[in-house]
């Protein structure tokens, strides 16, 4: 862990391109406080802009990746406070979850490393993709303790989820596993557990290797026109694609063009152009 991410819930190691972010409250389970949201908020602010960071990899430290909010920092103990400070706990939570992560301009994976409940299911569909071990465990408890998933928590359940599966899950409070998961679509991949950060890092090596503003284009846009009408999306790819070729740094339409067309030095079909680094 660098010094300029000294934080007391969360930890950040750099390896390779990777950014690892690991929930870091084993003792709870990772559930999520509003000191562990305001740091995450921090981390993901510095992660932006730090070069180290290429990917960036949200799990959980022990047998959680995030037992959901915490029960009694972020629920018991804002019961009395004033509307103002519960609106501006409840906030942050949002802002690093559904804002800030959601929108982070690089590639995201999260790697779901054990029980996952609630609040979870938020991180989860705000990274890009997911990868869960086989033996995660996947809740929707909310209803097992009375309350609605707030927080957005069912509205991410209607990105990722299709319709019965959210629903049966979020009536039932039914526990489901990570190769279950996989299965549903809720993740991409399920992999044994011992086998989960190998899977991880292969496939953010295969990001990193493509160019980044086009990664950074493609994963805002995917989100953003899902809601919009066909008209507006048509409208918003075209003046990204215009965009992105006039600012993208490494050049990569020009390049790919050419050593496809000209050069004859790679098919576009099967990999990646080369940058020149
Ligand atoms: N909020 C606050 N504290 C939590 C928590 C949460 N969401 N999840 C776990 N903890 C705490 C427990 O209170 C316990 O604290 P203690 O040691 O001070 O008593 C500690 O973490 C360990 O929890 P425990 O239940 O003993 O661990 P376990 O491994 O047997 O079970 C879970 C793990 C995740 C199945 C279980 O802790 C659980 O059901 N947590 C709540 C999950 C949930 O419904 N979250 C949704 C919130 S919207």
């Amino acid at each position: 862990m660098t010094t300029e991410y000294k934080y007391s819930t969360v930890l950040v190691d750099f390896e390779d391109g990777i950014a690892w972010v690991t929930l870091n409250r084993p003792e709870k389970r990772n559930a999520m406080s509003p000191t562990l949201n305001k740091e995450m908020i921090e981390v993901i602010e510095k992660l932006e802009v730090d070069e180290r960071c290429g990917v960036l990899v949200l799990t959980g430290a022990g047998d959680a990746f995030s037992a959901g909010m915490d029960l009694k920092e972020f629920f018991r103990e804002s019961d009395n406070l004033p509307p103002e400070a519960w609106a501006q706990i409840s906030r942050n939570s949002q802002i690093w979850q559904l804002q800030r992560l959601r929108y982070f301009p690089k590639p995201t994976i999260a790697m779901v490393n054990g029980w996952c409940f609630g609040g979870g299911f938020n991180p989860v569909t705000a990274c890009d993709i997911a990868v869960a071990a086989e033996e995660a465990i996947f809740g929707l408890s909310e209803v097992n303790w009375g309350i609605i998933p707030a927080g957005n928590v069912l509205k991410s359940v209607t990105t990722t989820m299709r319709h019965r599966d959210g629903l049966y899950y979020s009536l039932t409070g039914d526990n489901f596993n990570g190769t279950e998961a996989a299965k549903m679509g809720f993740v991409n991949f399920a992999v044994p557990r011992a086998e989960m950060r190998d899977k991880v890092k292969e496939i953010a090596t295969k990001m990193l290797g493509k160019n980044r503003a086009a990664a950074r284009a493609i994963k805002n846009a995917y989100r953003k026109i899902a809601e919009m009408s066909w008209d507006a999306s048509e409208d918003y790819l075209m003046a990204k694609l215009d965009q992105l070729r006039l600012t993208d740094p490494d050049k990569g339409r020009a390049k790919g063009m050419k050593q496809f067309l000209d050069d004859k030095t790679y098919r576009p079909g099967l990999g990646a152009y080369k940058a020149d680094k």
